[in-house]
């Protein structure tokens, strides 16, 4: 038994000596050290056949090689470890936690527009959309401003040709929408908008809502019920609006919104400029004179409109003070929406 404990311990060295892969490790272990028929194993079991004399110095020589031969077996599997790891990549540590890649996002001011846009929805009106690039009529004929019409100065028009133009104004799409349609109509019309202008709080392009309703009487009840509703849900709170009279050349009687200042509350502060209010949009009733352009019977058919700043509203709701943070594209400020 001594010499086949020698023989087995020299075996299991040279064996091991030939192993260069950790998946080899696995044989060498079954084959010497494994619980059933493992050689060192099976070699133990038959220490109680040998004779009581001879027992405890077989069973402590047993016992030295076998520990022996286990220890060249973890030398040996930490260094394949090691080496394999070496060989994949040395400059990989992988118990590092994985790299997240940024994410994109939509546009602040798309976000805003298209909580608008699903207030309305819920409040029963389609979206609808035009072209940027609009002609003269759909912008100004249309709507009841001719040419030469003072109201045309604040505009601020990029003209194409003499008769083209980048729409200053989403209300071209009344126009467009009732030439297609007969009443009962209730729409909204998101999208851009251009003009020439440009400082804190203007940018050449920018972004309205435009909505409208068309119905047999239709009232300014009507209209302040739906701001109302709107401005409750888009600022979270029931904050007060003051229609203040006002004109544009396409609803009689005209009326610009304020809202109560969503940062003071209406006591005065910087952002309102001491007044306790915040005007967001421009509305009023379709006038006559738009209704029969479109081949509508004002006697018979009555309708409301208006026209919000998709900027304005975000700021308000987001507390900026400059519009040009929406479009100077910096990270860090976009991506904190
Ligand atoms: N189009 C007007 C503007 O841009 C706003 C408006 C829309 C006013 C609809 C009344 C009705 O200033």
């Amino acid at each position: 038994m001594e010499q086949e404990l020698n023989r087995l311990q020299q075996e299991a060295e040279e064996d091991l000596g030939q192993i260069n892969e950790i998946a080899q490790l696995e044989a060498f272990r079954v084959k010497y050290l494994g619980r059933k028929g493992g050689a060192l194993t099976s070699i133990m079991r038959q220490l109680g056949t040998v004779d009581p004399h001879d027992r405890p110095r077989l069973g402590q020589l047993a016992n030295d090689v076998k520990q022996e031969v286990e220890s060249w077996f973890e030398e040996k599997k930490e260094q394949l470890t090691a080496t394999q790891i070496r060989h994949t990549d040395s400059t990989t540590d992988f118990s590092l936690p994985g790299r997240y890649l940024p994410y994109g996002k939509l546009h602040p001011v798309t976000q805003v527009m298209e909580e608008i846009c699903s207030i309305f929805e819920g409040l029963g009106f389609a979206v609808a959309e035009g072209p940027d690039v609009e002609t003269d009529y759909y912008n100004f004929e249309a709507l009841n401003i001719p040419k030469h019409h003072p109201a045309r100065d604040m505009h601020d028009t990029f003209y194409v040709t003499d008769s083209i133009l980048l729409r200053t104004h989403t209300s071209p799409m009344q126009a467009r929408i009732m030439e297609q349609q007969d009443p009962p109509l209730r729409y909204i019309a998101p999208g851009k908008v251009y003009r020439c202008d440009s400082d804190i709080t203007h940018t050449p392009m920018f972004h309205q809502v435009e909505g409208f309703l068309v119905d047999r009487d239709v009232s300014f009840a009507d209209l302040k019920g739906v701001l109302t509703s709107f401005t409750h849900k888009m600022f979270e709170r029931e904050l007060a609006l003051r229609f203040r009279p006002s004109f544009f050349p396409f609803t009689e009687p005209s009326a610009e919104v304020d809202i109560a200042c969503v940062i003071c509350n209406g006591s005065g502060c910087r952002v309102c400029k001491r007044t306790g209010w915040l005007e967001i949009l421009g509305s009023g009733l379709i006038d006559p004179e738009v209704l029969k352009m479109v081949g509508y019977d004002p006697d018979i058919y009555s309708g409301f409109a208006f026209g919000l700043g998709v900027e304005r509203i975000a700021m308000l709701k987001y507390g900026i003070d400059d519009i040009r943070l929406y479009y100077e594209n910096d990270l860090r400020f976009l991506s904190q929406f």
